[in-house]
Formats: C-alpha cells, sequence, structure tokens
C-alpha cells in the first residue's frame, strides 16, 4: 500500500493503491557523480522512471525501471501529430528531512483535462499518485537540500501506436521522470511583447499542456533574443492588443494595489502557481483582478507611475520577475526588485512553506511516507 499525507493537519490525509507489475532498480546509482545542488534544469535526471501502459482501453500494466532511452518506433503519433501531454510539478525535501510534494493534485487534474482535450486515455488517480509516490520513495535522495533547489517531475503521456494514420491512437504510456532543479531564470527578465506571431487560439489547446504549445512558441522567441530579449509576453491571436501569457509562464502584474492578470479563458493555462499567488495576494489584502489586460493599460501604469511589478509565475520558475518590457521599439524599465512588495514576498513565503520553515495554512504540501 502506498500512503501519503499532508503536513498540514487541515486537509485530509489521502491514500492510495497501485499495485507494480515489476520495481527494476538500477545496479548502479549515478547520485554519486552528481553535485544535486549545482545541475542545469532539466538535463540531469534520476536513476528511475514509472511508466503505466495503455492498451485496449484499460490501463494494463505498470513498473518503475532505471532511466534509459524510450523503446519505441519511428512511427509513433506522438511523434508526427503531437499526441503528447505533460505535466510540471516539484518535490522538496524539508528542513526535517522530509520529503514534500507541492500541490500535486492539481497536477493529476490537469493532465486529465489535457488528456480529454487530445483525445487521450485520462490516468486514474491510484496510477498517477501510487507511481509518482513509489519513485519518490526510491529517488528521494536527488531532492537538492539547498534552499533554492527542487526535484523537477516531470508527468507526461505519449500516444504510442506504430501507425501513421491521423486518428486518436489506442495505446499509450503514461511516464514520469524527475530531475533535480535550482532557480529555472538567474536574473530579471527582459521581455517582448509580441505583436505578430501568437501562442494560442480560441477554441485551441492554450489551456492544456500538450507539446505543441511549447514547439510553436520556439521561433517568435529566437526572433526576440536576436533583439535581446529572453522572453515573449504573448498577445491575443485576434487584435494583439490583450496580454496573455509570458514565454510558458502566466502573466501578473501589480498596479498601485491591485494584482492583475489575466483571466482564465481557454487561451491560458490555469497555472497552479499562478493559483497559488492569487490566493496569497487575496490573503495579503491586495485586490486581484483577473480578467483582459490590455498593452494601453500596462503602458498608461507605466506612465502614470502605478506599475509597480510584473512577472511570470509557473511551477518551474516559481516566480519570474519582469525588469523591462519591450514593445514597438520601446523599453519600458520597471522598478528594481529591491523596491518590489508583492512578488518578493510571494517566493519568500512559498520558499519556507515548501521547505517546511512556516505553518503551510492552506495545505498545500503533501508529504511522502
Ligand atoms: C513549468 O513551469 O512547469 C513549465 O511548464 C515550463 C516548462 C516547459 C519548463
Amino acid at each position: 500500500m502506498l500512503t501519503w499525507q499532508t503536513i498540514n493537519t487541515h486537509v485530509m490525509i489521502t491514500t492510495a493503491q497501485l499495485h507494480l507489475d515489476k520495481v527494476t532498480l538500477t545496479k548502479k546509482s549515478r547520485l554519486a557523480d552528481q553535485d544535486v545542488n549545482k545541475v542545469p534544469f532539466g538535463k540531469v535526471f534520476t536513476d528511475h522512471i514509472f511508466v503505466a501502459e495503455y492498451e485496449d482501453g484499460k490501463w494494463i500494466k505498470s513498473y518503475i525501471e532505471p532511466y534509459g532511452n524510450a523503446p519505441m518506433s519511428y512511427a509513433v503519433s506522438a511523434l508526427h501529430y503531437g499526441q503528447t501531454i505533460f505535466e510540471g510539478m516539484k518535490a522538496f525535501r524539508t528542513v526535517k528531512d522530509e520529503t514534500v510534494l507541492f500541490r500535486p493534485q492539481e497536477n493529476f487534474h490537469r493532465l486529465n483535462k489535457s488528456a480529454i482535450r487530445m483525445a487521450m486515455p485520462e490516468v486514474p488517480e491510484e496510477i498517477f499518485m501510487g507511481g509518482l509516490v513509489e519513485l519518490l520513495k526510491i529517488d528521494k535522495d536527488w531532492i537538492p537540500t539547498d534552499e533554492f533547489g527542487s526535484l523537477y517531475i516531470r508527468p507526461f503521456i505519449i500516444a504510442t501506436d506504430e501507425a501513421i494514420g491521423v486518428r486518436p491512437a489506442e495505446t499509450y504510456k503514461f511516464v514520469i521522470i524527475m530531475a533535480p532543479a535550482g532557480k529555472y531564470y538567474s536574473e530579471p527578465l527582459k521581455v517582448l511583447i509580441e505583436s505578430s506571431y501568437f501562442r494560442s487560439v480560441e477554441g485551441g489547446v492554450g489551456f492544456v499542456k500538450n507539446g505543441g504549445n511549447y514547439g510553436r512558441s520556439l521561433y517568435p522567441t529566437i526572433l526576440a533574443q536576436k533583439k535581446g530579449y529572453q522572453q515573449v509576453i504573448w498577445t491575443d491571436s485576434k487584435t494583439h492588443q490583450y496580454v496573455e501569457e509570458s514565454g510558458t509562464m502566466n502573466l501578473m502584474f501589480v498596479i498601485g494595489n491591485k494584482v492583475i492578470t489575466p483571466g482564465l479563458e481557454d487561451t491560458i493555462l490555469a497555472g497552479i502557481t499562478r493559483d497559488t499567488v492569487l490566493k496569497l495576494a487575496r490573503l495579503w489584502g491586495y485586490d486581484v483582478e483577473e480578467r483582459k489586460v490590455s498593452i494601453k493599460e500596462v503602458i498608461e501604469a507605466h506612465e502614470n507611475g502605478t506599475l509597480k511589478e510584473a512577472f511570470g509565475t509557473g511551477t518551474a520558475a516559481t516566480i519570474a520577475h519582469i525588469q523591462t518590457i519591450g514593445y514597438k521599439d520601446h523599453d519600458y524599465q520597471l522598478p528594481p526588485i529591491e523596491e518590489r512588495k508583492f512578488s518578493p514576498k510571494v517566493d519568500d513565503t512559498l520558499r519556507a512553506i515548501r521547505k517546511g520553515k512556516i505553518e503551510d495554512t492552506f495545505g498545500w504540501m503533501e508529504k511522502v511516507c
């Protein structure tokens, strides 16, 4: 039986059961060759992976095996037609040396939302949570110990039919891989408001974590990088007058005493960090507005001195401060990070909650037993 429980007494203890068909442990751990507190983001993976296989309309088996290359045909539909979805989530090592997950239920539900939109099978909770917990128990020593460190967890589903006809596949794999991670961005960002390309369209798949959303973002990002920016701010596909997300993150502004962010339309991902930040903002007495945010409003707020902060929110980065916003050949400089009140407080508070240094009043952390 696999169990995990919250370290916060306000939240119900959850239990999941999963029968693993096989556990094959690596003969030689790679952990001793790594300094998990120093590895670059997403390039070094832990010793083991979890896999569940789907065929004939059901999840038929699940197993843990050493990390390695995927045994699959070059014809699989995930590669050709992008029938692939993923999640990003994090585990932390607390000051009491416990392994904790941040809001894992939210990732479980969002993965299945993505699955429905991409005509893929949903993953049952006992497979998602049970596989994750079992994998973490085996590879927990890969979790960085330093203040900014975490174990980035990447659950994903890929269509594995060996067939190049365009139709929903009949076979899938749900896989979890994990990578120790430090800070995603080392410095505040310079971002360019993108007015030609767009990330998502109404009726499209912008609200789910489909691989294609990320692949299509690369070319406009390279163009922005050639102009000296690190990321773009995506705008709506119809008018390019309203901001939507930034890079791979949700986007927020502090204007006056308000925390303002684009509302959750179907072009925008319902970020778990986004929701977390908004909950903290409300707790701390900020007015929170989730609605359309026009470029005009942001520039006017900059000009009249009320634009205090701009930042991205996401699992990988948590908070990515935006220092400069470029729009139509003009760069708008924002106040220095040291003068900002809200987003640094969010960053510090979340880090303290995740490391078990302060009380988790929202019940966000789940302890892996
Ligand atoms: C995340 O923040 O988890 C993301 O999805 C970004 C990722 C593509 C690195």
